[in-house]
Formats: structure tokens, sequence, C-alpha cells
């Protein structure tokens, strides 16, 4: 029996993550009368949402004709036809309602002349199926993910959805397969909590500090992802990881795709807009796979700029004034503070970066988890958000689809949640034998008095991943991933954690973090290895094409400590109402 003292909680349902998609899901669970915790290891606030910069994509229409289905079809494309079409469907048709009910909580769009919500160009957005650029991505200027997540925190408040802050969970409590809440630990007082609920909403967001060089915040570590392998559950699709074309060089701060939107361009060293050759249609506004792959064959073929030729610039000086200043004022101030660049006369040094995880928590369009057997799923458990696979972007995420994705899909699980969970239904006894063995695994890592450093190990583990599973990758560079992020893991076994402390350890929080991270990176750069073919964010330079008939499939990975387990399911290429449906060219076309 472990000496840690546990508090018990119980709700009907519980959210972990206070970010765009746990919000939305709280509020919907409150609205709906169920008892609802959020569960958050940061100020709400403070979440990765509030990074996020262009806008959100709807079919609303207001800057031109627009339509669902010509945004279902951008999306499958963008998808690298890897996407589930029930669910892009789901997406697309939901979109413009739910945009729109953000804009009745409060959310603060950027407005057109006749007062509708603004909306600017985004890569890979087009109109009538590839003919032409759409206005389809609504903006609160160029901090619209703040904007969402601002409001969606008031709104949470104003339905008394219960908050836990500067919670940090540990693991899931499993009984014969199915969820039943979750044990946190406090950062702010030391004690340790045991959430019981009987639908568990994971919402903890992306990993993307598995990489060096990364658009995420600090606090992007996948721990929901982790707490699902530990729970024996599978991941999907965790080779598909996005590089955004613009991190500021040398920084990795995010400098929005609608700079490119609203007239930006990229140039190489010899002055040349050269994604004209890349994509003669689409151009700068190619789907970021494409955009990434251009700007790393450029600076590859010794057409970078800057000493070590190893990066490109962007150009916004010859944008109006007053576009840059009223649609741009946050990468204004990001190139002003972390590139010493004036963007109204110099351009900004860019270069691709970590910056999405299209792989995660595999669940169905209703946010269901999913066992990785066929369509079963998880009895207790969902999952929303860029932890979840639902899959809507597949191989590769058109920009603005993410925002959108958190909302209709937290608002789905919300929905979901009240038709499965009656409100005040007792909870069954579960043991302790889920609680010890949680508390054994962290009890040890607290205590740990080995020889290396987490920061060494995370750092050795970032990268292997940003060398050796990056934009291009072999069969040589990523089989040397699969041994040298092992032998990261394998260093956990010598690790040193200094304090001992229960308040505010932040030496423990970031160990935690690294035994989470490390298990996606194993996922990873193993779905990788297996993944014999190109697709989206993945290509191999030894495979080329896109095989669909042998990888049409989405890769379910297992981790046990450091062994995983590769497996694959259908796509699905049914949609829900069978209006529409797309099949694959042979070729993409930009
Ligand atoms: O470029 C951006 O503003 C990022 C948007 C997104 O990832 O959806």
């Amino acid at each position: 029996m472990s000496s840690y003292k546990i508090i018990d909680h119980e709700y009907d349902v519980i959210v972990l993550g206070a970010g765009g998609s746990g919000l939305r899901a709280a509020v919907g669970l409150s609205e709906a009368g169920l008892k609802t915790a959020c569960i958050s290891k940061v100020f709400p606030t403070r979440s990765h949402t509030s990074a996020a910069q262009g806008g959100i994509s709807a079919s609303l229409g207001n800057m031109g004709e627009d339509d669902w289905r010509w945004h279902m079809y951008d999306t499958v494309k963008g998808a690298d036809w890897l996407g589930d079409q029930d669910s892009i469907e789901y997406l697309c048709k939901e979109a413009p309602a739910a945009v729109i009910e953000l804009e009745k909580y409060g959310v603060p769009f950027s407005r057109t002349d006749d007062g509708k919500i603004y909306q600017r160009p985004f890569g890979g957005m087009t109109k009538n199926y590839g003919n032409g650029i759409v206005q389809r991505t609504c903006a609160a200027a160029d901090r619209t993910g703040h904007a969402i997540l601002h409001t969606l925190y008031g709104q949470a408040l104003k339905h008394n959805t219960e908050f836990f802050i500067e919670y940090f969970a540990l693991d899931l409590l499993m009984k014969d397969g199915e969820c039943k809440g979750l044990i946190a630990w406090n950062l702010n007082d030391g004690t340790i909590h045991r959430f019981r609920a009987h639908s568990t909403i994971i919402a903890t967001g992306g990993y993307g500090k598995a990489y060096y060089s990364a658009t995420s915040a600090h606090t992007c570590t996948g721990d929901g992802n982790a707490m699902v392998l530990r729970a024996g559950l599978p991941l999907q699709d965790m080779e598909f990881v996005q590089f955004h074309p613009t991190g500021i060089y040398g920084h990795g701060t995010l400098i929005s795709e609608g700079v490119r939107g609203e007239g930006g361009y990229l140039v190489n060293s010899k002055g040349e807009r050269f994604m004209e050759r890349y994509a003669p249609k689409a151009k700068d506004l190619a789907s970021r796979d494409v955009v990434s792959r251009s700007m790393s064959i450029e600076i590859n073929e010794g057409r970078g700029v800057g000493k070590e030729q190893d990066h490109v610039h962007l150009h916004l000086s010859h944008l109006d004034k007053s576009i840059i200043e009223s649609r741009l004022p946050g990468i204004t101030e990001a190139a002003r503070l972390f590139a010493n660049v004036d963007v109204t006369k110099e351009p900004i040094p860019v270069v691709p970066t970590v910056h999405y995880n299209m792989g995660g928590i595999p669940t169905n369009y209703k946010a269901e988890v999913l066992t990785g057997n066929d369509s079963e799923t998880v009895t207790g458990l969902m999952a929303i958000g860029e932890a979840a696979c639902v899959s809507v972007h597949g191989a590769n995420r058109l920009g603005s689809n993410s925002l959108i994705d958190l909302v209709v899909f937290g608002r789905a699980a919300a929905r979901r949640a009240a038709e499965l969970v009656k409100p005040g239904t007792p909870h069954e006894d579960i043991g302790e034998t889920e609680t010890e063995k949680c508390l054994e695994r962290f009890d040890k890592l607290r205590n740990s008095n080995g020889e290396n450093s987490t920061a060494e190990l995370r750092l050795s583990m970032q990268k292997t991943m940003q060398s050796k599973c990056a934009v291009f990758r072999t069969e040589k560079t990523l089989k040397e991933g699969v041994d040298d992020v092992r032998k990261a893991y394998d260093g956990m076994e010598s690790i040193s954690v200094k304090d001992r402390s229960l308040v505010f350890n932040t030496d423990l929080v970031e160990t935690l973090e690294f035994d989470n991270l490390i298990r996606q990176a194993i996922t990873t750069v193993d779905s990788a290895y297996n993944r014999q073919e190109s697709r989206g964010a993945h290509a191999r330079e030894d495979f080329p094409k896109r095989d669909d008939e042998k990888f049409m499939q989405h890769t379910i990975a297992w981790c046990n400590g450091k062994d995983s387990k590769i497996g694959y399911r259908p796509v699905t290429k049914t949609t829900l109402t069978n209006e529409v449906q797309y099949f694959p060219p042979q070729e993409r076309v930009y």
C-alpha cells in the first residue's frame, strides 16, 4: 500500500486539458447538466491554443461563394487520402454552425466592412474543387486561438464547470478494459487526487516537444497520449508530424500562414519566388507539406539564405501598412522580438519547424476512443483536439483546420457524453490496484537517484527526432532514429531527480513529461520506419510515391516501454450521408 494519501472526487464527466477542445467540451457538458470537472496542468488561458494565429476554417461564404463540400474535398485531398471521410464530412458540415456559436459566445472576430466575420485565404483552401483560392479562414486578427480560448474559459466558468488548475495527470484508471477516471498530482500543495467519472475526455494536445525545434509550447508533451499507451491502448498515424513552413529561424516561434494568406511570399538566396516552380497553381498557398518540402529542397540544393544558407526569407514589406497593422499585429511583434526584424522594411528569416501532430489517440467522429480492433470503442474514454486522431487531417493538416477540429469535436464529445451518461449515476468500487500501479511509477521516478539528468536525455531524444525523423526520411535515417531514441529511453533506468518534494517540483514534472514524450517518440519513429511510401507529411526519399494499395491504411502503434507493436486499420472511405465521397487521383496537382 503506497504512503500517498488519496483525495477522492466523483464527477459525471471529467475533461483532461483546458485548451480549445477541452473547454468547448466542458461548456457543452455543463450546459447539458452533467457534473463536470476540467483538470489542467496550466492555467486554462495559458493553454497552447492561445498560440494559434491565422484562423479557423468554415465555409461561411462571407467573402465570396463557398460550400462545405468544397471544404470537405480540400480536407480529404490535403490529408493525402488518409483522412476518414465520415469524420471529415462531419467536420466540414458542422463547421459553420460551430463558428457562429463561437461568435455568439463572444469571440471578437475581425469584421468586414458590412459587419460579417472576416475570412482570409489559407493554404490548400480552394473553391469549386481546386479551381481557385477561397477565403474560408475566419480570423480575429492573427490572435484567433487566443480570442477563442479566453471566450471559452469565460463560458465554462459561466456554466459552472469545476476547474482543477495546475494538476498534473499521472495515469488513467482502467478496469476490465473500461476507463473509470484518472489520478492527478496537485502541483500547488503536493496532494494526490483520484477523479472518478463515467466518461473521461482526453484533451491534452500534441507532443511537439519530442522535437528540438517546434512552434509548440514547452507544455506540449502529449501527456494524455502517453497515458493511453500505458493503459495498453494504441496511438494512430504517429509518423505524420507536420512541419509549419514558417517558424522563425533559430527560435521556432510561429509566423502565421495568414501572412501568405494576406499576400506575403517566400524567396530564396537568388531572390526567386521558388514556390512558383513547385506549385504553379497554389504557389505560396500550397498545403504545408508541399511548402515545407520545397523550402527544404531549396536549402539542401544551396539556395538558402544567411551565412549557413539554411533558411529562406518571408517577404511582407510590400503589403499595405494598414493591413499589417490590423490583420497581422501579433507576427509583427514576434518578428521584432525574436528576429529583430521590422516587417514593414525587411523579410523574416524562416525555416520549416515542427508544428502539429496529425497522429494521436484513435477515435470515431463522436470522439469515442477506439481499441484498434475495427470500430470497437473503449467504454468511458474519449479524446479530442490534437491529442486525438479522429482522423480528419490524415497525413497532412490544412492550416486553420485545427481550431475548427477543436470546437466541432469538443462539441461532439459533449453531445455523446450527454447521451451516454445519466447525471448523478453512482460510481462502483474499483479497488486500489490501478491506483497503486500508478503511484509506484510516480514514486520510482520521484526517488530516482541515477546519473542521467532529465535535460540531457530529453535533448538527446529531441536531437534524434529532429535529424532522423525530419521533413525527408530514409530507411537509414529512420533505423538510426529507431535505435537512438531507445538509447534515450534506456537512459531512464539511471535517471536522476534531485528535488524530492511534492510542491511545484518542476524537476519531477519534467521527468514525468520526458517519460511521456519518449514513448511517443518511439511510436513515431517506429511507425515512420514501417511506412514504406510517401504520403502527406511523411516523405520517404527511398519510397517517393504514394502506395494506396498497401498503405491507404492508418498505422496503429502500441508501445509498452521501449517495445512497440505496429498494425494497420483501413481508412474510412464512406461518408455519413453518402452525399459526397472522394476518390484519390494518381497524383496530387497543386
Ligand atoms: O499559420 C497559422 O496561423 C497556423 C494555423 C494552424 O496551424 O491552423
